[in-house]
C-alpha cells in the first residue's frame, strides 16, 4: 500500500537544514557552516512533522509511489527552517509614534518612562482596551510576522501591572495560540514596570503573593498556558533581589527563565540568570566579560535584540564576544510601541551589519537558536525529520537574499508553511 503525506516540496535550489543529528543549538563554529543540501526536497506528514529531508532524487526514489496532498515545485527558490522570533511585546493599545518624535529631538528611553511615557503610556491604554481590541491588534501583528517568516514566536504580557490586566494580556495571547497557525511561547512579565503609586518593593510583593499565585492556579487549571517568566531588571525598575525574588517564585512553579537583563546598565543580571539556570537574558547592551563567561557555562542562551540598539542609538550588544566565549546567541524582534518592527529578516539584517554576525550566524541566532531559547528546540528551529514542518521558501538562488535585501520581504518570501499547511503564498 502506498503511503500518503500532506506536502512534497522538491527540488528546491538549496534546502538549509541549519543543523543535523539534532544537535539542540549551534556556537560559533557550527553557525559559521550550516548544513546546506543542494537541490533537495522536504517531505511532511499529515501529523505536521518532517518526515524527510535531502537530496530531490534520492527522495524521489525512496517515495515512488507515494501519494502527497500538494506537491511544490520549489525550482529556483531556496528553503530555510520557518524564522523563531524569540522576544516580542505584541499586546498593546496607542501607539508612540509620538515619542518616536521626542526620541528622534533627543530624550532617551528612560527620560520618556520616568515622564510618565514609554510603557507606563502604554499601560494606559491597553489597561482600558477591550479584550477584542487587544486580540483583534495582536492578531494583525501576528500575521505580519508570519508573512515576513515567523513561524515560532514568544509573547509577552506586561502592560497590565496589576492582576487583571495581565491575566487579560495572558488570555488574549492564548485565544491567538487557538486561533492563527503561528507557534506562540506565551511569558508572563508582570514586573515590566513599577506601576504608578507603588514601591519596587510592593510590587514585587504583589506579583509573588498575589499575581503568580492566581496565574498558577489557572494553568493548573487549564484556562491559561503560560511558558516563561520574565522580568525587567534595571536601574530604577527591578534590582537585582526583586528580580531574583520574581524569577525564582516563577521557575517554581516551573516556568522558565527568560528575562530583560543589562540592557541600559550593567546590573549583574547574567551572573543572576546563570545562577537561576535561566534560558535566557535579553539586550545585555551593558553585559560585562564575567557574565558572558557565566552565561556561557551556565548555556543560558543571549537573545540579541538589534531593533532596540538601532532605535535608541545605544551602542549594540557584543555579539562577537559572546560568540567567541561560546554562548548560545539567539535572536528577537523585540516588537514593542519603541521598537515597531515585525521582521525578522530586518534583525537578520541589523544583526549583521550593526552587531558583526555573519549571516550563518544570523540565521542560526533566528531558528535552532531562538529555538533553544523558548526551550523548543527539539521540535524547532532546524528541518531535521521528526521536527515540526515549518518553513520559508524564499524566490531567490541563494538562502541569503532573505538576509541581504532589506525591506520587500513580500516579493522575496514565496510561502510560508506552518505544520505542512502553506499559511501564507
Ligand atoms: O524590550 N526594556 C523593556 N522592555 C521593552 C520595551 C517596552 C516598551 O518600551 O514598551 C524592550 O525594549
Ligand atoms: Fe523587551
Amino acid at each position: 500500500s502506498a503511503s500518503s503525506f500532506k506536502l512534497l516540496v522538491k527540488n528546491a535550489t538549496q534546502v538549509v537544514l541549519v543543523c543535523r543529528n539534532g544537535e539542540k543549538y549551534l556556537t560559533r563554529d557550527g553557525m559559521q557552516t550550516l548544513a546546506v543540501v543542494e537541490n533537495g526536497s522536504v517531505l511532511i506528514g499529515h501529523d505536521g512533522l518532517i518526515k524527510a529531508v535531502g537530496p530531490s532524487d534520492i527522495i524521489e526514489s525512496q517515495f515512488k509511489g507515494a501519494k502527497f496532498d500538494n506537491v511544490l515545485d520549489a525550482s529556483g527558490m531556496c528553503v530555510i527552517p520557518g524564522l523563531v522570533d524569540a522576544h516580542t511585546h505584541p499586546v498593546w493599545a496607542g501607539d508612540r509614534v509620538h515619542e518616536f518624535a521626542m526620541k528622534l529631538a533627543g530624550a532617551t528611553y528612560m527620560e520618556v518612562h520616568e515622564a510618565g511615557g514609554g510603557i507606563h503610556f502604554t499601560v494606559a491604554h491597553t489597561r482600558s482596551a477591550t479584550e477584542r481590541q487587544l486580540l483583534d491588534g495582536l492578531q494583525s501583528r501576528l500575521e505580519r510576522m508570519m508573512r515576513a517568516g515567523t513561524t515560532l514566536v514568544e509573547c509577552k504580557s506586561g502592560y497590565g501591572l496589576e492582576l487583571d490586566t495581565e491575566l487579560k494580556m495572558l488570555r488574549v495571547i492564548n485565544s491567538a495560540r487557538n486561533s492563527l497557525p503561528i507557534g506562540i511561547s506565551a511569558t508572563y512579565c508582570g514586573a515590566h514596570a513599577v506601576p504608578k503609586g507603588k514601591t519596587m518593593e510592593e510590587a514585587t510583593q504583589d506579583i509573588v503573593a498575589q499575581q503568580l499565585p492566581k496565574i498558577k492556579m489557572q494553568i493548573a487549571s487549564g484556562e491559561l498556558q503560560v511558558d516563561n517568566i520574565d522580568v525587567f531588571c534595571e536601574k530604577g525598575v527591578f534590582d537585582l533581589n526583586s528580580t531574583r525574588c520574581i524569577l525564582k517564585a516563577g521557575k517554581d512553579m516551573g516556568l522558565n527563565i527568560n528575562f530583560h537583563g543589562d540592557e541600559l546598565h550593567p546590573m549583574n543580571s547574567a551572573h543572576l540568570g546563570a545562577e537561576l539556570g535561566a534560558l535566557a537574558i535579553s539586550h545585555l547592551e551593558e553585559v560585562t566579560d564575567d557574565g558572558i563567561a557565566a552565561m556561557a557555562k551556565a548555556k543560558t542562551s543571549a537573545v540579541l535584540l538589534p531593533t532596540t540598539a538601532y532605535i535608541l542609538r545605544l551602542s549594540p550588544p557584543r555579539a562577537r564576544d559572546m560568540l567567541d566565549a561560546g554562548v548560545i546567541v539567539g535572536l528577537g524582534s523585540d516588537f514593542n510601541p519603541n521598537a515597531y518592527c515585525c521582521s525578522m529578516p530586518m534583525v537578520m539584517h541589523l544583526a549583521c551589519v550593526l552587531m558583526k554576525m555573519s549571516m550563518p550566524e544570523a540565521l542560526a541566532a533566528s531558528t535552532i537558536n531562538a529555538a533553544y531559547a523558548l526551550n523548543r528546540s527539539h521540535t524547532h528551529g532546524s528541518l531535521e525529520i521528526g521536527k515540526q514542518g515549518d518553513l520559508v521558501i524564499i524566490n531567490a538562488p541563494r538562502w541569503e537574499h532573505l538576509v541581504y535585501q532589506f525591506g520587500g520581504h513580500q516579493e522575496l518570501i514565496r510561502f510560508v508553511i506552518i505544520k505542512g499547511e502553506i499559511v501564507y503564498e
